[in-house]
């Protein structure tokens, strides 16, 4: 491959096998403080070496990520993410044992060898090894600690196949490798290790019920949200995570709901259309971010879409779902419904 320092390369490899060369390429850049978007069984990464302070930062500027918010750091081992915290509990270890690799982050206190800035100056740090042949065979050859966000522009959806990535942050990164559709398709599960008790911080590949297994009693707050200007206090909890661009609104109803709203909506000249999701909670998630990316460019003037089965990873979807409404829920077909629908259309969210 040659230079790539001005345009962004595209590598395709076997998702089960990847090509060693395309590995050892990619690992070379990551040394040399470029860009490598990856993908993992979540969704694509856009990585950097995570020791790199000028590297962090240009994931930073390529999402038009804020400052605050903090990045997960991506390893190799147990022993690699020893070295990137200062403290490993019990929970860690018994954590690290069952679910990883894996859809599973912690945070745990960082290492002083970490820049405060991927972690948006705090003193903690979320680390995960992630179990995507690709991701873990990157990881392998380059043997450093690799910062990962989704590689998507901040605030909007993630990508789950390399067209998503090219889509939003082309130039920005010096190779991507598509290894095609990642399989989970929704980001890992974070969970805080630092404070008295587990906090469940975003839900994820890995369920509430299997933390709560493990560690016993998990604090979650169910449709957590932390305002703009406090995002220091909640990463990852922002409403606009996850948006389309077209308005849209989560129904917690059946199909009837949707279809009587669209029709109503129909006869004053608004366009709806439904994102439909499979029923299970499993196939929903690996679907999601192309259902919405589709739905986002269909021509509607309003989405709507229905809360999956909380089962399993369910309540993963049901959280990115109520995210990219940014908040907004209806539950009736009542007149207020509808002008509270009139009113997302005609003032999009507040961004
Ligand atoms: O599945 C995933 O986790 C994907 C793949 C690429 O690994 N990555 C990902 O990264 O979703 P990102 O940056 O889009 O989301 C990281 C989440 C955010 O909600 C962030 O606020 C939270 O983890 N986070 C990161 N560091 C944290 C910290 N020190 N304390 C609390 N939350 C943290
Ligand atoms: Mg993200």
């Amino acid at each position: 491959m040659g230079s790539v320092s001005d345009e962004s390369a595209i590598q395709q490899v076997d998702p089960e096998r990847p090509d060693p060369d395309v590995l050892a390429t990619a690992a070379r850049l990551l040394h040399e403080g470029h860009l490598v978007v990856f993908p993992t069984e979540t969704v694509y990464g856009l990585g950097a070496d995570a020791r790199n302070p000028a590297a962090v930062r240009a994931i930073f500027e390529g999402k038009g990520r804020p400052a605050t918010d903090p990045v997960i750091v991506h390893v190799d081992s147990v022993v690699a993410a020893r070295a990137a915290v200062s403290e490993w509990p019990a929970t860690a270890q018994a954590l690290a044992e069952r679910f990883w690799p894996g859809p599973l982050t912690m945070v745990l206190p960082r290492s002083a060898e970490l820049p405060a800035s991927l972690a948006a100056g705090r003193s903690t740090v979320a680390v995960r090894i992630p179990a995507h042949p690709v991701a873990l065979g990157l990881l392998r050859e380059a043997g450093i600690p690799v910062a990962a966000p989704s590689a998507n522009r901040f605030g909007r959806i993630s990508p789950t196949t390399a067209a998503h990535v090219v889509d939003e942050l082309d130039g920005v990164f010096a190779l991507l490798i598509d290894g095609g559709p990642t399989p989970l398709g929704v980001e890992s599960t974070v969970v805080d290790l630092t404070g008295a008790r587990p906090e469940l911080l975003r839900p994820g590949g890995v369920t509430l019920e299997d933390l709560r297994d493990t560690l016993g009693e998990v604090d979650h707050l169910d449709r957590h949200v932390t305002a703009e200007d406090q995002a220091a206090a909640g990463p990852g909890t922002l409403l606009r995570h996850y948006a389309p661009s077209t308005p849209t609104a989560l129904v917690e109803g059946g199909v009837e709901l949707v279809a009587h709203l669209c029709s109503s909506l129909e006869r004053r000249g608004i366009r709806a259309a439904e994102v439909e999701l499979p029923e299970d909670p499993s196939e929903a998630a690996r679907v999601l971010y192309a259902s919405l990316r589709s739905a986002d460019t269909s021509g509607a003037d309003v989405l709507l879409v229905r809360t999956v089965d909380p089962s399993g990873v369910g309540r993963a979807v049901n959280d990115r779902l109520f995210r990219a409404a940014h908040g907004r829920v209806l539950v009736d077909a009542g007149p207020d419904t509808l002008e509270r629908l009139v009113a997302i259309v005609e003032r999009p969210a507040p961004d």
